[in-house]
């Protein structure tokens, strides 16, 4: 089957877990025809070593949206918790945890036949319930209350697991990591230390590092780099380099040092994941209309992929599904177009570039 008709009709597995979704009314738009596919160069494609995985943010709510399971079960081949396996949310006490929400996510994962992100064990924003009391707890306790729930996670199988997020610092100051919650609890050695607890609880996943902002050169792109270079050649079991691609529309969109990090990255032998997909229309918003803020997305996203020629990106998961759901329109309110697929569940430009990528997957 060629591109464009696999698009129409989806893969053997695609129409499995559509029929898996008994009872959901069929999304017609989901179906539509891409009829600006042929537009998108197969350039990009063909300069690709290897096919990602699609995967898709949802949150616990979403999966009881059927237009939106829809869209999901059939386009995509992973899900990445938005919120629900955070620790605000997870950890309320310190002998609790609450995987209610998350569980919502997997088991609508496991009845789709989709696979799923761990997302986050480590992050800043995202400390336990708990901590925000005054309590004391030691060094060594912390470890072994962070052992402890990451234990409870050793029961759901993760296709890749974000086990810290955003450690790096922004600007050069300090040194080149955050001041945090976490860097003050742990320790500077704490990056290390939770790759390998993550490792003894799942001994074959692979186990990311996920940051923003490393597309743009700069202090943060070197600090990334003495990062993972550091992290590698002591022996942490990292298995890749999460960039969370919040990225914003240009008409003329140039990412002049991301293929060279691309490219170091890639020395030190691990992989990269593109995990919070999204492209912020707030610089090409102004006096345009829809279908010139979906052409500047397409451009900006195509330059951006282009710079991984050569790598193998193994999976690339957009932060939402539809502009109306994307965190960047809180509300609801429609003032960016951030996501593949339109407020009405139409696949957009931008779907149609990141499908060309991985038409086999
Ligand atoms: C965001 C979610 O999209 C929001 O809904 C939530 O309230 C806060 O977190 N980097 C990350 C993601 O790693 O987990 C964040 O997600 C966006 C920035």
């Amino acid at each position: 089957m060629d591109g464009l008709g696999r698009q129409l009709h989806g893969t053997d597995n695609q129409v499995r877990r559509r029929d898996m979704l008994v009872g959901l009314p069929i999304f017609a738009s989901s179906l539509l025809a891409f009829d600006h596919a042929q537009s998108v160069g197969a350039t990009t494609r063909e300069r690709f070593a290897g096919k990602p995985k699609l995967g898709t943010a949802v949150r616990k709510e979403d999966v009881a949206d059927q237009a939106i399971a829809r869209i999901i079960a059939d386009n995509f081949s992973i899900v990445s918790p938005e919120r629900d396996l955070k620790m605000s949310v997870t950890w309320p006490n310190r002998s609790k945890y609450d995987f209610s929400g998350f569980d919502t996510i997997y088991r609508f994962a496991q009845r789709t036949g989709l696979r799923v992100r761990g997302h986050t064990l480590i992050w800043h924003n995202s400390v336990p319930g708990w901590s925000r009391a005054a309590v004391s707890v030691s060094r060594p306790q912390m470890y072994r209350l962070i052992e402890g729930y990451a234990g409870a996670l050793g029961r759901y199988a993760f296709c890749s697991w974000d086990v810290v997020n955003e450690a790096l610092a922004d600007a050069s100051g300090k040194g080149d990591l955050r001041d945090s919650f976490w860097l003050r609890s742990l320790g500077e050695n704490y990056i290390a230390e939770i790759f390998a607890i993550a490792r003894s609880i799942h001994p074959s996943t692979p186990l990311i590092y996920n940051d923003y902002g490393l597309e743009f050169g700069g202090f943060k792109q070197q600090a990334a780099l003495r990062l993972l270079r550091r992290l590698v050649d002591k022996g942490v079991p990292i298995s890749g380099l999460g960039l969370q691609s919040h990225l914003f529309a240009r008409d003329n969109p140039a990412f002049p040092s991301l293929w060279r990090f691309v490219e170091n990255v890639t020395a030190l032998g691990i992989g990269i994941y593109i995990t919070e997909l999204d492209i912020s229309s707030k610089y090409v918003a102004d006096h345009r209309n829809d279908e010139d803020i979906d052409l500047a997305t397409e451009r900006t996203l195509n330059a951006y992929l282009s710079c991984f020629a050569g790598a193998r990106i193994r999976e690339i998961t957009t932060w939402g599904v539809t502009d109306r759901h994307s965190w960047l329109n809180p509300q609801g309110h429609l003032r960016q177009r951030p996501l593949p697929f339109d407020a009405n569940g139409r696949p957009k430009r931008m779907w149609t570039a990141i499908e060309n990528l991985a038409v086999d997957r």
